[in-house]
């Protein structure tokens, strides 16, 4: 499963690359919006640290603004996706903007019905929202396992990205239903790397290694 980072703070990601942990990144313009810069620098700025891709959520509402704002999103860097919501027009500018060769996340996908028509319409991705689903007393990660089993029936290639990860749970879940990417915040990621007894254990080994010797 590819491990992306939820975020645009180019200092998380650039250390989180360092250990050779994230393989891309999704923002938003929540995210984007926490940030502070030229947007298009960036995003050309992430695309450069991280090997694979990056998300950009197009502001625009209708399908023409999308294909117009995706196509100038997609120049920045080769590695640059676009994100569209999943709404009537999102999924027509998934369509046009697949005819031009430009790989689409379909973000805010909420219900099976919506995944199906995003693969139909050509998306590269789809990103189930797991956390919000759990937010409103609805098991998120069910949504997960309902999309893998339908694309597997119908030999569907749209890669599924568990988005709106809470916690290190989403990510061993994502993991275990064969979900292709899993993109969490930076805390998230720190929380599955460490663990109580790993840090005991290091204190043991360096207390009897000093003790030994003095
Ligand atoms: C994914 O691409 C989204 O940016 C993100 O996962 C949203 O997460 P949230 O529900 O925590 O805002």
């Amino acid at each position: 499963m590819e491990i992306f980072l939820d975020t645009a703070d180019i200092s998380a990601i650039t250390r989180a690359a360092a250990m050779g942990l994230v393989d891309g990144v999704t923002t938003n313009p929540s995210l984007m919006a926490k940030e502070s810069g030229d947007p298009k620098e960036i995003l050309a700025r992430i695309a450069d640290v991280v090997p694979g891709d990056v998300s950009a959520e197009v502001l625009s509402t209708d399908a023409a603004g999308m294909v117009a704002e995706g196509r100038e999103l997609a120049a920045i860097a080769p590695n640059i996706i676009i994100k569209c919501p999943l709404t009537p027009d999102g999924l027509r500018a998934v369509r046009e903007l697949a005819e031009h060769g430009i790989r689409v996340n379909v973000t805010l996908c909420f219900s099976l019905p919506q995944a199906l028509f995003a693969a139909k319409a050509g998306a590269y991705i789809i990103s189930p929202f797991v956390g919000r689903l759990d937010d409103i007393a609805l098991t998120g990660m069910k949504l997960v396992e309902d999309i893998r089993q339908v694309y597997g029936n119908y030999g569907f290639d749209t890669k599924i990205l568990v988005a709106s990860i809470r916690n290190p749970l989403h990510v061993v879940e994502a993991a275990r239903l064969g979900a292709h990417i899993a993109t969490m915040p930076p805390k998230v990621l720190d929380l599955l790397i460490r663990h109580p007894l790993t840090d005991s254990g290091l204190e043991q080994f360096l207390r009897d290694w000093e003790n030994a010797r003095s």
